[in-house]
């Protein structure tokens, strides 16, 4: 994807705004990508990873903030779509300084970008860019942040599959389903104790044995499979993704026996075409940026004041965006990722458009 509008990509008016950050002394190579500020300053996270090249990150970085953009706004945020990254092996490079040098950058913005963690950056790193700037989501709760953001991600996932299970059986409960949890780490884990709650018969997978021990010690109830391949071929009515990007691959798809998906984990569809798979094989796919927006959804409330309440509710929501989204996607004859993606457009379009107003 390129930086400026493309006519190859009709879903893209090409970024507003790509910035390209360095600090020689503390090593720092930053680009900050931001796609729309349509809806508000653009919000997402800074991931911090050894790339192979510069225009690995940039791919990445553009890659991302667009993504962010289409997440906030089906989020319902009076936010933007950015990302950042800092290209470096964080092992080695992460610094004092070179956060801080970072944060003076995302200053520099004036607002126009909100950063937050990823991968390779966390909530104890975010204090640190804090003391910089001010246009930072994600911090500890000691500096006024909302802390832990799994706890609403894996709310909003079980809020998804709840508005998938209506339209596949008719009612929002997972009460007698057998879920599959791919992925016990912290999104995993609350997502497990939230459909045990509901009656739902859960069935997991993790490669870490701590996460195993975890699972056997809190929810002896739990099924733990071998790995994610046995998992996908499980019987089972619901697949989550809870671990890794690409769960859903030419391997995987044509062994699911689930009827629904629904996960935490990014990026889940590991090539285009691979949702129109999904849909022909009569799988229900809820786009994973749809039901895992929990996570923003909390880091995005810091900027108001972090209130957990109000975001919850907030999170609650999305199984009503979840539902119009399978609704739309149905009466439109599309994939929900597509019609997902259609949904996300209207709002960036309507609710940006409300700017051309002028006010006095
Ligand atoms: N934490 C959030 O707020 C948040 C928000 C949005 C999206 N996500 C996405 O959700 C997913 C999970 O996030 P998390 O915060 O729980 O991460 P995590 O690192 O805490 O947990 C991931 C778990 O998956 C396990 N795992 C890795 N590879 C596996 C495999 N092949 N098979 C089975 N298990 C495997 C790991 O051992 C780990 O326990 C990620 O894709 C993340 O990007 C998380």
């Amino acid at each position: 994807m390129g930086v400026f509008a493309s006519t190859d990509d009709p879903g893209s008016n090409g970024h507003e705004q790509v910035v390209f950050c360095q600090d020689k002394q503390s090593g720092l190579k930053a680009i900050i990508g931001i796609y729309s500020t349509a809806l508000g300053p653009a919000l997402g996270g800074t991931r911090f990873y050894p790339y192979a090249s510069e225009e690995a990150a940039l791919a990445d970085v553009l890659d991302l903030s667009r993504g962010m953009a289409y997440k906030n706004a089906l989020a319902g945020l009076d936010l933007g779509g950015g990302k950042a990254v800092i290209w470096g092996d964080p092992e080695q490079l992460k610094s004092e300084a070179l956060l801080r040098a970072y944060g003076r950058f995302v200053e520099s913005l004036g607002g126009r970008y909100y950063t937050a963690c990823d991968v390779g950056t966390y909530v104890a790193d975010m204090d640190v860019i804090a003391r910089e700037t001010r246009y930072v989501t994600g911090r500890s709760v000691e500096h006024g942040g909302a802390g832990d953001s799994s706890i609403l991600t894996a709310w909003g996932v079980f809020q998804g599959m709840r508005a998938a299970a209506e339209h596949t059986w008719g009612t929002p409960s997972l009460a007698g389903r057998r879920v599959g949890v791919a992925g016990l780490g912290k999104v995993g884990k609350y997502l497990t104790g939230h459909l045990v709650e509901d009656g739902a018969e859960v069935v997991a997978t993790d490669v870490n044995p701590k996460a195993l021990e975890w699972a056997r010690a809190t929810y002896p109830q739990v099924t733990l499979v071998d790995d994610g391949a046995a998992l996908a071929a499980a019987d089972i009515d619901v697949y989550a993704p809870c671990a890794l990007g690409g769960a859903l691959n030419d391997d995987t798809v044509p062994a699911l026996r689930a009827k629904v998906v629904a996960g935490a984990a990014n990026n889940q569809l590991a090539h285009p075409g691979i949702e129109k798979v999904l849909a022909d094989r009569g799988i229900l796919y809820t786009p994973d940026y749809v039901v895992n927006a929990g996570g923003v959804i909390q880091v995005a409330d810091e900027i108001e004041g972090f209130n957990f309440d109000r975001a919850k509710l907030r999170a609650t929501k999305i199984f009503d965006t979840t539902r119009e989204i399978l609704r739309l996607a149905d009466d439109e004859g599309v994939p929900p990722a597509v019609a997902a993606d259609r949904l996300a457009e209207r709002r960036m379009a309507e609710i940006g458009r409300l700017r051309t107003i002028r006010l006095g």
